[in-house]
């Protein structure tokens, strides 16, 4: 290897190799408005390997010794702003009118199981989010149907015989393995209202720390959404500021695996910025004030 020159060039050559490779390995495609990011990232990667072109560079990532680089290149390659609460109003709609119908109708097959899959999850809010939700919902249920809580004291935070599973997966080990710690500084927490931090966090000196119930919760792990292998069974799938990356042949793709991976009338969330118009004619729009899901269709028998 020799010393890169500070002016390496890419050539379209080049840069299509690479771009048809990262497309090819997480589904993530640059337009021409994310071109400049993509160059910057490639160029800041291509200087730390002291590699002297963008082709030697394409070389060893598709090298066996390659693939460590690779989930490098798509860490940084990957945006990965998020928030607690985010998208109020689509979580209102989630927690305030679509879990009740979720626990009633497990209730009514005696499956007390539920799980939720924040598909793209960066540095745990959404899922983090989701586990305070579910777990106020099933309280204010279980309030409400006494008959489904058998009254244990202290209480726990999922009142028995339910179970709470929520899978947070990313492609991003960094931001998994912030989640996993779920330590939050005071910025990070501006969205968190004081009921919730009381309930659901430790002071740690300056930062605030998941609680190690809601922790419990949640079970982080790497998952590549462009594999065709995706994790089943899942009552809601919450993949937000995700498929925006993708271009739109990619889309259709990932939103068919999803409906794949729900269960029955399970639910689908997508970004404020997303949609499911034009890309599925399986799901069915649901809304309430600015909120908006997106319900598995079933066929009829
Ligand atoms: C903008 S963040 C969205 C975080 C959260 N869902 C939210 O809405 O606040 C997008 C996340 O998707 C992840 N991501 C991008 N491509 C992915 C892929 N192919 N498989 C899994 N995660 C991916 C990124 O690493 C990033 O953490």
């Amino acid at each position: 290897m020799s010393t890169p020159s500070l002016a390496v060039q890419i050539t379209t050559p080049e840069l299509k190799l690479l771009q048809a490779l990262i497309y090819q390995e997480c589904g993530m495609y640059f337009d021409e408005r994310r071109m400049h990011f993509l160059q910057n990232r490639l160029l800041g990667r291509l200087k730390e390997c002291r590699l002297d072109s963008f082709y030697s560079y394409y070389r060893l990532l598709i090298s066996p010794d390659g693939k460590q680089e690779l989930s490098r290149l798509l860490e940084d390659l990957t945006v990965n702003e998020t928030s607690f609460f985010r998208s109020k109003a689509q979580l209102d709609l989630f927690h305030k009118y679509l879990l009740d119908d979720i626990l009633q109708a497990k209730q009514a097959q005696g499956d007390y199981s539920l799980r939720f899959w924040s598909a793209g999850c960066s540095t745990g809010q959404e899922p983090y989010t989701l586990a305070m939700l579910v777990a106020d919902g099933l309280a204010y249920y279980c309030l409400r149907n006494p008959s489904a809580f058998p009254g244990a004291y202290p209480k726990p935070l999922i009142p028995p015989p339910w179970k709470v599973e929520i899978l947070a997966s990313d492609i991003n080990y960094s931001v998994l393995r912030a989640g996993e710690e779920g330590i939050y500084s005071e910025n990070q927490m501006a969205s968190v209202d004081y009921s919730y931090r009381l309930r659901y966090f430790d002071k740690v000196g300056e930062r605030y720390a998941v609680k190690k119930q809601v922790k419990e919760l949640v079970h982080f792990d790497f998952h590549n959404l462009k594999t065709q292998y995706q994790p089943q069974g899942n009552d809601a799938i919450f993949c937000r500021n995700v498929m925006m990356y993708f271009d739109q042949a990619e889309q259709k793709r990932l939103i068919e695996k999803f409906r794949r991976c729900l269960n029955p009338n399970g639910y689908l969330f997508v970004g404020h910025a997303e949609s499911l118009r034009g890309l599925s004619d399986k799901f069915a729009m649901v809304h309430r004030n600015s909120g908006t899901g997106y319900q598995r269709i079933e066929e009829a028998e």
